[in-house]
């Protein structure tokens, strides 16, 4: 029998109750030294899951992934962890690079996302004791240094930024100082001394960020599932193992993704989406087309008898669709990052391979038919890259059926892509606003319309097309020269 602590108050009394209410007590003894520790854990947690949640709200798809989201917690759990091991040392809380863990975090997400993970690294550091060290000056030091910086694409920018946020932080210093003097103490000497103290403290500070910065940028960046701007422009590098494999064995579809990655980078940068990350997603989107090329109509020769004559239409989907398991594959097996991946399984979305689908569909009319084996085994898009790519690969498509240059009818195709991605709920996941859609669809009308621009006959063909021989079409009317249609184009870019 459990006895009831002599710290239970008397009107708990009832016999029912002096069971549980002892074994309450009794245990609120053990563990009353703990409770203190519990309670300042607790509130740490608080922060911590309150900062990641607010990441997780903001308007930035990438930060929904669990990945990515985990780095972010890692990298400021880190920060933290390393603000509290200097202090030992001793330092100056002034020497603290508060603007570091936030600048990693601004350059993989954005300036916004950089501010949430300022005031989380600071609240959850203070809440650990190192309050003193995230004064409202320091903060604000941290804060300049993620406005000034724009991104940290460059390290010029990076450099300036942090001796601007550091200057700025030694100026206000001095001017703390300076007041709090007393006035017959001050001194034009005094004044300089000052000066020089403080602004050569807030420049230090900004140039050990900046070192800092790009010293373990790499590691940070990888931590949160970031690609490398390096990384980024190596990976367009055409004699890159991946893209030769393409080139040598799947031509069209190499061409048909080259083609895709103008549209893609001019639609993203329109919006202020990565044009880079874009640009590189669509080089690699389809890789999986190098597996069966010759399933794919850009990749078949004139007359040349298609790979699906003699099949059923569920046998010809099979060998569609699986060109997005085919290629994730690849560029997993060859350590292509995980955000360039994304791209290839998503580009088709939870779309179904709509031409073999009519196809069996009249050969049993009236028929209920299974739409799973039409299904494409890809997400969602989830960033507003990944819906860009999805939307420009359609367009890309669709834009070599017709050869018109007039931006009503361009505009009036691209918006009919766009508009049936929306309603089948493609683009549901991306983050992509409407104000976003209309003008990225805006960029990319314009985009193909000066693509597909005419220029004037040379004399020999004109004197070619008088005799009645030679080449009667213009050079530049590319798509008279192609192969004819044996499926619709649509699924030439499945
Ligand atoms: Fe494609
Ligand atoms: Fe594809």
């Amino acid at each position: 029998m459990v006895q009831v602590s002599a710290h239970a108050p008397g009107w708990l009394a009832p016999a029912s109750w002096n069971l549980k209410l002892g074994v309450f007590f009794h245990a609120a003894e053990m563990w009353g030294p703990v409770v203190p520790w519990l309670v300042e854990f607790c509130a740490v947690a608080a922060l911590f899951v309150s900062c990641l949640y607010a990441l997780w709200g903001l308007n930035q798809p990438r930060l929904r992934l669990t990945r990515p989201l985990v780095g972010v917690g890692a990298c400021i759990a880190l920060g933290v962890c390393c603000s509290l091991g200097l202090r030992p040392l001793g330092l100056p809380v002034e020497y603290l690079p508060v603007g570091l863990v936030p600048l990693w975090i601004a350059t993989s997400f954005g300036v916004g996302a950089g501010m949430i993970g300022l005031l989380g690294f600071g609240a959850v550091a203070g809440a650990l004791g190192l309050a003193e060290s995230f004064t409202v000056p320091v903060l604000g030091r941290g804060l300049l240094l993620l406005l000034l910086a724009r991104g940290a694409r460059r390290p010029s920018v990076t450099a300036r930024a942090g001796l601007s946020a550091g200057g700025a932080y030694g100026a206000l210093l001095c001017s703390v100082a300076w007041s709090a003097s007393p006035a017959q103490e001050r001194s034009v000497t005094q004044a300089l001394n000052l000066l020089g103290e403080t602004l050569g403290l807030g420049l230090a500070v900004g140039f050990s960020e900046f070192v800092s910065f790009w010293l373990t940028r790499g590691v940070a960046e990888r931590v949160m599932g970031h690609v490398s701007r390096d990384r980024l422009v190596a990976l367009l590098d055409l004699s890159h193992p991946l893209l030769k494999r393409m080139m040598e064995r799947a031509p069209g579809s190499f061409e048909h993704s080259r083609a895709m990655a103008n549209l893609a980078e001019q639609a993203a940068s329109s919006i202020g989406a990565d044009a880079l990350l874009t640009r590189v997603g669509a080089y690699y989107h389809d890789l999986g087309k190098s597996v069966e090329p010759k399933f794919f109509i850009e990749n078949l020769l004139q007359g040349e008898t298609s790979a699906h004559q003699g099949l059923t239409p569920v046998e010809s989907a099979e060998h569609i669709v699986r060109h997005v398991t085919e290629g994730v594959g690849i560029l997993r097996d060859a350590g292509i990052p995980e955000p360039i991946v994304e791209f290839s399984y998503t580009h088709h979305g939870s779309q179904h391979v709509e031409y073999f689908l009519n196809q069996q569909q009249k050969l049993h009319p009236g028929c209920v038919i299974d739409r799973h084996p039409f299904a494409y085994p890809g997400m969602r898009p989830s960033t507003k890259e990944t819906a860009i790519l999805m939307l420009v690969d359609s367009i890309e498509a669709a834009s070599r059926t017709i050869d018109s240059r007039d931006p009503a009818q361009i505009r009036q195709l691209v918006s009919r892509i766009v508009f049936s991605k929306l309603s089948s709920g493609q683009l549901d996941d991306s983050g992509l606003s409407a104000a976003e859609l209309k003008i990225l669809t805006e960029r990319v009308v314009e985009t193909l319309v000066y693509a597909n621009h005419h220029r004037v006959k040379y004399p020999w063909q004109e004197e070619s097309a008088r005799r009645g021989g030679g080449p009667s079409a213009p050079v530049n009317t590319p798509h008279q020269e192609k192969q004819p249609v044996i499926f619709p184009r649509s699924i030439g870019v499945a």
